[in-house]
């Protein structure tokens, strides 16, 4: 080893020293600016038809598709640990696709189902939410309806798939939904169904809005997890990875047709989205932190590449400090366990 040229005492000492205030643990746990609670924390499912067991799903290891009686032990576990709510996703049989997501709105499709199941054993100990879209449904897998231009293209419709998520958002409150999720982006779907809940009596019905959702590479496993029968992609809906003012945009349209709660999703690669969302918005917002997002972190742990427990709590913990009320995670029930254990 060469020896030291400074001698440290000619260095001057600081005159400020914010390390004091990590010195200990509990120092620490005194001046954390940002609270990770299981309430704030909503838990993503998913629920097959015509399975008599869970069924892994390989891209989201810990993550199943569930029957709808695993379904209600899953949902009473996540109203015991406290969580926040359920998002509930619907994965019919592949017959029962068809152009229009039919099976979607249909009082005793998969998804309409297992909301009854849900909320006859939470009441409401726990709000139940379901994804209003139609991909799960259709057999293209489009988010939407398929149309054509005045010029014979191929195009999702977007008044004709308004028509569509109302009848969806209806029938999935009276199946028992707390909260309809329209996660489709199309344009005006937020006050199309606040209207249709309206008429058919569903006022305390809340619309939880993806309202900046992206076109992202990060939803890969959850297309395994639902049996996604698209080709192709989304972006003519859902939004470029390269644009923050129009999602400012979108959020105050949503806000405008009255909104309940909005969302940002991905969460990870769009924190300064969610900043820049909770500034705007006077609803509670939310990030969902997706498939892709649990994956890489799950597969990098599973390599030994980086430490499980303490990279989940950090990302959860990131949303939340960049101003996300409420985070949906796959790790609501994990993250909940490690907070009861002091985390
Ligand atoms: C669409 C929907 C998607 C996700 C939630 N709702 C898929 C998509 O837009 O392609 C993705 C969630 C995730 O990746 O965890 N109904």
């Amino acid at each position: 080893t060469t020896p030291r040229e400074t001698d440290p005492a000619s260095v001057p000492a600081p005159l400020v020293r914010p390390r004091r205030l990590r010195s200990t643990p509990a120092m620490r746990r005194l001046v954390a600016e940002t609270t990770l609670a299981p309430r704030q924390l909503v838990l993503p499912a998913f629920v097959a038809d015509g399975i008599t067991e869970p069924k892994p799903i390989s891209s989201l290891p810990g993550v199943v598709q569930h029957t709808v009686d695993s379904l209600r032990a899953e949902a009473v576990a996540a109203a015991e640990a406290g969580l926040g709510g359920i998002m509930l996703f619907g994965v019919p049989h592949d017959a029962d696709k068809d152009a229009t997501g039919s099976c979607g709105a249909a009082a005793d499709g998969i998804l309409n189902r297992a909301l009854e199941a849900v909320r006859e054993e939470v009441g409401d100990d726990l709000v139940v939410m379901a994804d209003t879209c139609l991909d799960e449904f259709t057999d293209h897998g489009h988010c939407g309806v398929l149309g054509t231009d005045p010029r014979g293209e191929q195009v999702v419709d977007n008044d004709a798939t308004l028509a569509a998520y109302t009848e969806l958002a209806v029938a999935q409150a009276a199946a028992g939904a707390h909260v309809v999720g329209p996660s489709g982006m199309m344009d005006g779907q937020i006050i199309a169904i606040r209207e249709a809940l309206d008429r058919a009596g569903f006022h305390d019905v809340a619309v939880f809005a993806y309202s900046a959702k992206y076109a992202s590479a990060f939803y890969g496993p959850f297309r395994e997890a639902v049996g996604s029968s698209l080709r192709g992609d989304r972006r003519t809906y859902q939004q470029d990875p390269a644009n923050l003012r129009e999602s400012l945009r979108e959020v105050r349209l949503d806000l405008d047709e009255g909104a309940d709660m909005v969302m940002v999703k991905p969460a990870m690669s769009y924190l300064d989205v969610l900043r820049q969302t909770a500034e705007l918005s006077d609803v509670p917002v939310a990030a969902y932190q997706v498939s892709g997002e649990y994956a890489m972190i799950s597969a990098a742990a599973e390599r030994g590449w980086i430490d499980h427990d303490p990279a989940v709590m950090e990302s959860l913990t990131s949303m939340r400090r960049a101003g996300a009320d409420i985070v949906l995670t796959y790790w609501a029930l994990h993250a909940a366990n490690l907070l009861a254990d002091g985390w």
